[in-house]
């Protein structure tokens, strides 16, 4: 059995996760499932980058300490990985001391092999990146070239890691083919390489928020030293041997794969830096970087700090998260850039999913049910036109995958749906069915478009794992025995019972969709039944925006004994709100409080005023007590 190893860059924690996030880890969760339906010992690993000028900033300005920040979002990516059903094996934070163990280690390494010395060190940097940029990358207006803000200049004594000593090493191993994908960023980094390497500063002065470098306390290890760690840490890298167990299985055993799939923004870290820094450890390198390219949005970067951020949580709702996993990576021709859009989304998802595929599953079954009592067709068939193409496109899909190229291993499945479509039509088994005349040949045509979707869906469990699996049990086939050996003709059981019907893909009013008034149907796409209760997901509880506004104003409303106007300031941002609390506030006492209220409520008319959110109180015994936050914050700062 083969090892194998893939991992997603660890995110930082001083925003929370958006569509490139998703996407880089979807496509390490369909990569890993693919790897154990072939029965090779995968690994799959992710986590959180929590040191760093950055996150350092952001906490203060919260006025929380950095670790509470990073708690809060790490709280977000779990919920979330759960969410969308990423199955990895760990979950790497770098605050946790086995990351500390593993760093001390990997510099205890580079250190030996007199790879470090001290020197004066300056230049442009962007925080937000944790990087210096040359004159030339900055431009006369010195913004940083990924986020286009202001960088700045920052002088100070640092260690230095002489990069420029494994210029030849690093060329070399580009040549070896597969090290650096696609062949378009092999080239980028080829040439990089190539102009020149000088020495990289490998630590910062007087930086609190960080791992402290071994024998020079005033330093801190810089963050992508310490960050590229994590790849070793999480398999117990600088522990003892019962704890580095899984770094011999996964890193150093001979002919495993390990594979880094990254966005193209941290190309440079890990196919020039990374690789340098473990020959310099004499440790083994990865087998694969795969850098691919940035879902946009009105042709920019999706990012936080650009602000386009596309809102998964709405398609979440709407269609399920299986469709969303689908989509990210149809739509993407992995490698290249691809830009998001709403109706792109509804069109794949109405095309490709509800009518291919939604549209065949249910069509086929329901003749099947028809014409064989609730079963799968008694008869088989092993030569007609549904095998040939199936024959043809699942070594297609099996090169695809192999390949990193998603898109074109879905679209090969797609081959064996036309192909079913098109058979289906030109043999017509519901004119024999109508007619009574349910034969040898009926049964060998059903039974061979269910088995073309049977392995359709055994191609789509990386991808869909919840859909495809529900596809599965609809034609008649278990999933559960579903891997890399099924994925071959002939495998649906005859006359096996089929499930009660139900309607996997429900079309998508895509008018309704995109002018935002289409209501979240009860159980959309993959959402599951199984788990209704009456808790809320985290996402739905996020949908209320919840912000400390400041009273301003204050008044009895006329003819009313409960209810205070309250003039109210969040920010740039004046309200009013009517609140239900004159029998226990009085109104000049609230001047000057701040309140808690839900700023996205459909305004709302009450005694003749029009109230523009809600206020937030405890209600004891029908008396109501306002929520204050504990210090005063700006107005308009967000609750969560
Ligand atoms: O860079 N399109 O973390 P990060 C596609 N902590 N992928 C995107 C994307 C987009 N618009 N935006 C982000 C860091 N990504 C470091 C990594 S690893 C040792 C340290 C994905 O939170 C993509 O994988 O900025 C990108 O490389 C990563 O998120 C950056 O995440
Ligand atoms: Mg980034």
């Amino acid at each position: 059995m083969s090892s194998f190893y893939v991992t997603t860059p660890i995110y930082y924690v001083n925003d929370l996760p958006h569509i490139g996030h998703v996407y880089t880890t979807v496509v390490a969760d369909t990569v890993a499932r693919y790897r154990r339906m072939h029965g090779d010992e995968v690994y799959f690993s992710t986590g959180t980058d929590e040191h760093g000028v950055n996150i350092l900033r952001i906490a203060d300005k919260k006025g929380i300490t950095p670790q509470a920040q990073a708690d809060s979002v790490v709280s977000r990516y779990h919920d979330l990985w759960k969410q969308v059903g990423i199955s990895h094996d760990d979950f790497i934070r770098t605050t946790e001391p086995r990351h500390h163990r593993a760093v001390a280690e990997i510099v205890r390494r580079i250190e030996a092999q007199g790879d470090l010395y001290v020197a004066k060190h300056e230049g442009w940097y962007c925080a937000s990146c944790e990087t210096f940029y040359t004159e030339k990358e900055i431009g006369p207006e010195k913004t940083c070239p990924v986020h286009e803000s202001a960088t700045e200049w920052q002088s100070e004594e640092n260690i230095f890691f002489r990069l420029s000593k494994y210029q030849d090493r690093l060329l070399a191993w580009y040549a070896q083919p597969g090290t650096v994908q696609p062949e378009s960023r092999r080239n980028e980094v080829t040439s990089f390489v190539e102009s020149g390497l000088r020495d990289i500063s490998v630590s910062r002065a007087g930086l609190p928020w960080g791992v402290s470098f071994p024998g020079h306390h005033d330093q801190t290890v810089y963050v992508w030293l310490e960050a590229l760690t994590n790849y070793l840490s999480v398999l117990g890298f600088g522990g003892d041997d019962r704890d580095a167990a899984l770094y011999e299985r996964f890193w150093a055993s001979e002919g495993g794969r390990r594979v880094h799939l990254v966005g193209k923004d941290i190309l440079r870290f890990h196919a020039v830096y990374w690789p340098a820094f473990l020959m310099s450890a004499g440790l083994p390198l990865p087998t694969t970087v795969y850098a691919h390219g940035w879902w946009l949005r009105d042709a920019k970067k999706v990012s936080k700090s650009v602000g386009n951020i596309v809102q998964l949580d709405e398609l979440f709702a709407h269609f399920g998260v299986d469709p969303v996993r689908y989509f990210l990576l149809r739509e993407m021709a992995f490698g290249q850039d691809a830009s998001f859009s709403d109706e792109a989304f509804v069109d794949r998802f109405n095309s490709d999913l509800a009518n291919d595929l939604g549209n065949t599953v249910s069509r086929l079954v329901k003749l099947s049910d028809k014409a064989f009592g609730g079963k799968t067709p008694p008869e088989s068939c092993s030569n007609n036109a549904v095998k040939d193409t199936a024959e043809e496109a699942i070594p297609e899909y099996l090169a695809a995958m192999e390949g990193y190229a998603f898109h074109d291993a879905l679209r090969s499945l797609w081959k064996i749906l036309a192909e079913v479509n098109q058979y289906l039509v030109a043999r017509e088994p519901w004119k024999a069915l109508k007619a009574g005349e349910v034969d040898d040949r009926v049964s060998r045509v059903l039974w061979n478009g269910l088995e073309g979707v049977r392995l359709v869906a055994t191609g789509l469990l990386p991808f869909m794992p919840k859909l495809a699996a529900r596809v599965l049990r609809a034609v008649g086939a278990d999933p559960e025995q579903a891997d890399a050996s099924t994925l071959s003709w002939g495998r649906l059981p005859l006359s096996a019972e089929l499930p009660a019907k139900e309607t996997l893909f429900p079309r998508i009013d895509k008018a309704a969709f995109l002018a935002g008034k289409l209501e979240v149907p009860p159980a959309a796409g993959d959402a599951t039944t199984e788990e209704e209760s009456n808790m809320i997901s985290i996402e739905e509880f996020f949908k209320t925006e919840l912000r400390v506004a400041t009273v301003i104003e204050a008044e009895r409303i006329p003819k009313s004994k409960k209810l205070l106007k309250l003039g109210v300031e969040m920010g740039e941002e004046k309200r009013t709100v009517v609140a239900g609390i004159a029998e226990a506030y009085e109104p000049d006492d609230l001047v000057g409080k701040q309140v808690v209220i839900v700023a996205n409520l459909q305004p709302a008319k009450l005694m003749g005023v029009e109230s523009q959110g809600m206020v937030l109180a405890a209600s004891l015994d029908g008396r109501p007590v306002l929520l204050h936050p504990s210090a005063d914050v700006p107005s308009g700062t967000p609750v969560k």
